[in-house]
């Protein structure tokens, strides 16, 4: 049977498998999926290990996207803007490193909630991994503009000027925020994960922004429930991204797309 896993630090909590393992029901694959822990230092010495064993592809995790992408010898346009890698797999012979981190994120928020980026104002929270994976497809929609805004600004700017091809991408700190309008806030910040907010000023949502989190919890995240308090029309988790980059890391493997609709309610349900 194909072998496939996501190596991270830690990873015993990732849904990947679950998530994979209803993908290859529903298409009717045969091939397995593991969570495999990686030790910092071990992360090389693993992934060969993985892939002389016969292995097919890899899904990485925190904290080894940058390092999944420094050892691949081939990138997708994603993957060589983002500087990260999500999904591994050998292509021709090499091994190919793709981002499908933003890819999930746009396909989230177009197909399953109808939502619509094209000329709108976006403010993205955040100027680390998570805000450099979701650039490129967020640009790739042609929004309006793009503010980044990053704790540390200087960040942020150099961000920014990574992408100093695009137009209408720009960087600020937090304290320049007040008195700009947007129509969408997407929190790229790893803020969540402590239960802290990001500093947002009030008059921040235009009159139907929608919000969206790249976290999710079992309860409903600070930002969630800062954007619904502040008037947003929506406000998402990431839990849509999460099986959307699956899909695509799956399709990329096995050549066929799941429906991730059915995954999607069925992780929904199961935190209730
Ligand atoms: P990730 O890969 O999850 O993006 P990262 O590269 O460590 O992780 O980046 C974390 C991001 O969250 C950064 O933008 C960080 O801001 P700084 O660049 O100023 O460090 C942001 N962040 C983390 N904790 C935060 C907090 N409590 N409030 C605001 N921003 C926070």
């Amino acid at each position: 049977m194909d072998q496939y896993a996501v190596m991270g630090n830690p990873v015993s909590h990732s849904k990947s498998p679950q998530i994979h393992a209803a993908f290859a029901a529903q298409t009717g694959q045969a091939m397995s999926y593991r969570a495999i822990p990686v030790a910092d230092g071990d992360f090389e010495r693993a992934v060969q290990d993985f892939f002389a064993k016969g292995g097919k592809g890899l899904n990485i995790t925190v904290p080894f996207k940058q390092q999944a992408w420094a050892l691949a010898r081939k990138h997708s346009p994603e993957a060589a803007r983002a500087g990260a890698v999500n999904t591994l797999l050998f292509e021709d012979g090499v091994l190919s490193g793709h981002n499908t981190d933003g890819i999930g994120l746009v396909r989230d928020i177009i197909a399953n909630h109808q939502g619509r980026i094209a000329d709108k104002r976006l403010l993205i929270l955040g100027a680390g991994g998570a805000a450099r994976g979701i650039l490129l497809p967020l640009l790739s929609e042609h929004p309006q503009r793009i503010t980044l805004a990053n704790r540390t600004p200087a960040r942020a700017l150099c961000l920014v000027q990574e992408f100093s091809d695009y137009e209408g991408l720009s960087a600020c700190g937090f304290d320049a925020l007040p008195g700009m309008v947007f129509d969408w806030v997407i929190n790229a910040t790893a803020a969540s994960l402590q239960g802290d907010l990001p500093p947002l000023p009030e008059g921040l949502l235009s009159s139907h922004a929608w919000c969206y989190d790249l976290m999710y919890a079992q309860q409903q995240t600070v930002f969630c429930r800062w954007a619904t308090q502040a008037g947003a029309e929506q406000s998402l988790d990431g839990l849509g991204m999460l099986v959307e980059q699956a899909a695509e890391a799956f399709y990329l493997w096995r050549g066929t797309r799941p429906e991730t609709a059915p995954v999607i309610a069925s992780l929904r349900a199961s935190q209730q």
